[in-house]
This record gives structure tokens, sequence and C-alpha cells, in this order.
């Protein structure tokens, strides 16, 4: 048996605490900046949440102030940011079992979104390697910690979750890659072990993180099967998949193939039911939330599947740990062409909602993008 994450660990990595950095939980309240600021206004544009709902009524474009910079924190002129599951999670308030801990009418700070490529504007007195103007990607995600935001002109991120930009990336490409980019290569390289020659099968592989980790794990030697739609085959197979299995046409829980590695986006089958197509020491990654709403959406199916962890079958799950040594590794893979970025439809800041519930429709091709 191996576990390493719980049901509540589980809830937290896919959607963290939204508490602002000061915690104030308010996004006019102005903080002193302890770092010299470029005297160019102190306030932005950003995409506010008043409460739960429908992305495109719950999200407003509004100026409020800007975040402050802490020590160690760099304040980042935005260029482009992406959607990922915390995010429309936290915006339509799903599962509703989250409300108890993020709160019950809205979450507690209005600006969504943790991705971040853009320019470095100012940092703060403990930051020595990074400097106005550099291009910068990173992430200001952290399962515990508090996030000021992304839908927005500026954003402040600690400097360990952030560096300098791959000169090949365009803005809109790395700030796609990080969250899926980081989950994806954290689940087929750390948590899978992926090598030469191991048979992987990614559910889900034409998503965000999906269409990254087909990239990842090919780029490591698998022998790689991509589960997907009809309209998404021929994608996933120019992404390097040596297979592809349309989920329209065939259950590939009912198949003959054996894996030794299951990445498992979507859990839209019972744990126990993709378990039987895993090797004798094969491994299920679960990787999702669930598609439909509720009080528990899939969390009660990742409960069975922490369970079924504790008999023989090896389950574990994937955190995405966004740090210099991580990022690095992705750019380096970015950088040397064997892993790209496909973008599906790239919004401009004020169309934040329709970005927000495009992905909430499920099956985006690659990454939903928003641009500053
Ligand atoms: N552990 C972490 O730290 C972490 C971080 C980020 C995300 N995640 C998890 O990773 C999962 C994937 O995220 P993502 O950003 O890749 O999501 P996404 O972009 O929305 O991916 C959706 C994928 O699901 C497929 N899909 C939708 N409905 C399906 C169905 N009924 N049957 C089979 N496949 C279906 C889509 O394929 P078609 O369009 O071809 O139908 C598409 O490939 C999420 O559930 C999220 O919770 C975890």
């Amino acid at each position: 048996m191996k576990l390493n994450l719980s049901t509540e660990n589980l809830a937290r990595a896919v959607s963290p605490s939204p508490k602002t950095r000061s915690g104030s939980g308010s996004a006019m309240r102005h903080e002193p900046a302890s770092a010299p600021v470029p005297d160019q206004g102190s306030t932005m544009k950003a995409i506010v949440q008043e409460r739960y709902g429908a992305p495109q009524r719950v999200l407003k474009l509004e100026e409020i102030d800007r975040p402050s910079v802490g020590d160690d924190d760099v304040l980042i002129r935005v260029r482009a940011t992406s959607v990922n599951t915390p995010d429309w999670i936290t915006v339509a308030g799903v599962p509703y079992i989250l409300r108890l801990k993020f709160g019950l009418r809205k979450p507690p700070t209005p600006v969504r979104g943790t991705d971040i490529a853009g320019v470095v504007e100012a940092v703060g007195k403990n930051v020595t390697d990074l400097q106005p103007g550099d291009e910068v990607f990173g992430s200001s995600w952290a399962d515990t910690l508090a996030t000021p935001g992304t839908f927005a002109e500026f954003t402040v991120a600690p400097a360990s979750k952030l560096i300098k930009k791959p000169v090949r990336l365009t803005f809109e490409e790395a700030a796609a890659s990080v969250m899926s980019g980081l989950t994806a290569l954290i689940a087929i390289r750390d948590v899978g072990k992926v090598g030469p020659g191991t048979r992987v099968l990614i559910n889900g592989a034409s998503g965000g993180v999906g269409t990254l980790a087909v990239q990842i794990a090919k780029a490591l030697g698998a022998e790689v099967t991509g589960v997907c739609s009809t309209r998404n085959l021929e994608l996933v197979r120019s992404l390097g998949a040596d297979h592809v299995i349309d989920y329209t046409e065939e259950d590939f829980t009912r198949g003959e193939q054996r894996y030794d590695v299951i990445l498992d986006n979507v859990m839209n089958h019972p744990s126990s039911a993709t378990a039987q197509v895993l090797t004798p020491n094969g491994m299920l990654i679960p990787n999702s939330i669930g598609n439909t709403g509720g009080f528990f959406a899939g969390l009660p199916r990742a409960a069975r599947a922490a369970m079924m962890g504790r008999g023989s079958t090896d389950v574990q799950f994937v955190t995405c740990v966004v740090n210099r040594e991580n990022l690095d590794a992705l750019a380096t893979l970015l950088e040397s062409g064997d892993v790209n970025v496909v973008i599906d439809k790239v919004y401009p800041l004020s169309e934040a909602g329709n970005a927000v519930a495009h992905m909430l429709g499920h099956h985006a091709i690659g990454k939903v993008v928003i641009t500053v």
C-alpha cells in the first residue's frame, strides 16, 4: 500500500485556500508596500468575484488596489495567465462542501488565478536575482498560503515561485504551462517514475494536464496511450501518443491492454474498474475532483480510490509543487521543443468570465489563456 494524500488534501490540492497575502480578505484594502513600487498609480484593473455562481454573472472587471509586495516577493505586470481547476471550482463554489472551508457565500478573496507570465515591476528587498524588466513565469499557487490572484493587471508572487521566461515561449504559452505542466511533470516523473518502456495510460489526454502529460511521458521514453473523444484523437496522436482510445467508442477499463501507470485526469470510471487494467505492480494516479457539481462532486470517488490504496493496489495522488527546481525542469522540456503547450483559446482580461466558463465545460483542448 502506498498512499500519500487524504481526500481532504486532494480537495486542497485542486482548490487552494484563496486568502490574501495580508489576510485582509478585501481587495480594496491597501497595505503599505515594504519595497518601493514605481509611481504609476496604486490601482489596477482586475476581475473581481463577488459571490459564487456562473462565471459570466459573478466575475466583473473592476478597479482595485494593487497587491502589496513583501520582502521576498515580486510585483509582476501580468501579460498572461491561464484557467485551472481551482479557478472554476472557486468561482462556481462546487463541490458545495468546499464552501465550508472557503466561505459560505463567497471566497474570502476576490481575485482568482495563479498561473503567471509577465514582466517584473518591482522586487522586495530580499530578492536579488530578479529585477524590474525581467520577463518571468511561475505561480502564486500554494495549498495553504495566501494568493493575491492573477486575473489582474498586476500580481505578487514569492520570488521562489518564479523563474525567467524562456525566450522561445510566448507569454501565453508560459502562463499556460505552469499548473498543468507542473502537475503533469510531477505525476509522470516523480509519482509514476515513468521511464523508457513504461506503459502509461492517460485518461483526459486532450485537456490541459493531459496534453502536457502525454508529451512528458513520451519525452521520458514511455509507451503512451491517450484516452479522449473522437474530435481530439488526431491531436493526441500528434503529441506523440503511441495509441489512442476514443472513449465514445471504447471503454479502456474493459480492454485487453495492461498499463504500468494510469494517470486519470477524469475519473469517470470507478477506480476499481480502472485498476483492473493495471499490470500486477502498476500504479493508479487519480487526479480529478470530478466534473460534476453537487455537495461532494468527485470526492467520494477519490476517497474510494484512497481506500483502495490501503489494499494491494498502488494508488498515489499528485500535488502540484511550485518551486524553481520544478519550474526549471518544465522550462527545459519546453525549450527543447519536446514538449509544447496546446492552447485552445485566448481571452482578453475583460472576458475572464467566458474563459472560466470555457473550462467549466470540461472539454477544453489543451489550455484556456487570459491575456492582460
Ligand atoms: N493534483 C493537482 O495538483 C492538480 C492540479 C491541476 C489539475 N488537477 C486535476 O487535473 C484534472 C484535469 O485538469 P485539466 O486542467 O486537464 O482539465 P481539462 O483541461 O478540463 O481536461 C478535460 C479532459 O477531460 C476529458 N473529458 C471530459 N469529459 C469526459 C468524459 N465524460 N469522459 C472522458 N473524458 C472526458 C476531455 O476530453 P474530451 O474534450 O476529448 O472529451 C479533456 O481531455 C482536473 O480534474 C483537476 O482536478 C489536479
